[in-house]
């Protein structure tokens, strides 16, 4: 178990109470001493636009803006699902895939959709996260991991958020929606990916951030 000598605050930059959750389980999980909030002011300050054609960008990006407006470690991830058989779709655009104020069921929707009629190897898919911490506007790390399974036919399970219920995760045996949330956390992309970034932040005196 890794511990500190002193808690370690961490301010998320997300809107997404699915991953605020996640984090703060996974923190939990690593029994390491750290409080996770989400930034203070975060939905006053002029939201980050994600435009770069890659995660590591745009997380980079994301964690550097939001690290200008705090004196704390601050972490922003971007995340997504890749689909090579849709030519990487919904990748980077993953949140706004069915277009602005649609929700996770018409995301599914689409996505099920466009794989009508796909099947075996052109079902495959993984997820990917990168999570990028950084100080006042100074990147400190860029961990990044991935989940490879495959797009289900229909949506199963009720756990999760996002494409969870389409997601079917070979490794579990099940889909990301019928995991709970700490059978998810041991594996998923994010879960990986967040494993690295509290390794990195408490690796002790010398690796540990000031
Ligand atoms: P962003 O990282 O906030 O730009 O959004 C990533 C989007 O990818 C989310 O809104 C979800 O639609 C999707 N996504 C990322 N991680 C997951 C996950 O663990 N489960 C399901 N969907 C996810």
């Amino acid at each position: 178990m890794l511990t500190p000598s002193k808690p370690l605050r961490l301010f998320i930059a997300s809107s997404n109470e699915g991953k605020l959750r996640e984090y703060r389980a996974l923190a939990e999980a690593a029994g390491a001493s750290i409080e996770i909030e989400l930034l203070p002011g975060f939905d006053a300050i002029p939201p980050f636009e994600e435009d770069s054609p890659t995660f590591a960008e745009n997380a980079a990006g994301k964690a550097l803006y939001y690290s200008r407006f705090s004196t704390e470690l601050v972490i922003a991830d971007d995340s997504g699902l890749v689909v090579p058989a849709l030519g990487g779709a919904p990748g980077v655009h993953s949140a706004r895939y069915a277009g602005p104020g649609a929700s996770d069921a018409d995301r599914i929707r689409k996505l099920l959709g466009e794989m009508r009629g796909m099947t075996g190897e052109s079902r495959r898919a993984c997820f990917v996260c990168v999570v990028v911490v950084a100080k006042a506007g100074e990147v400190l790390g860029l961990f990044s991991a991935s989940a490879e399974g495959e797009i289900l036919e229909s949506p199963r399970g009720n756990h999760g958020f996002g494409y969870d219920p389409v997601f079917y995760f070979p490794a579990m045996q099940k889909s990301y929606a019928e995991l709970s949330r700490e059978e998810k956390n041991l594996r998923s992309h994010r879960g990986k990916a967040f494993q690295k970034t509290l390794e990195f932040l408490l690796a002790g005196p010398e690796g540990r951030p000031a």
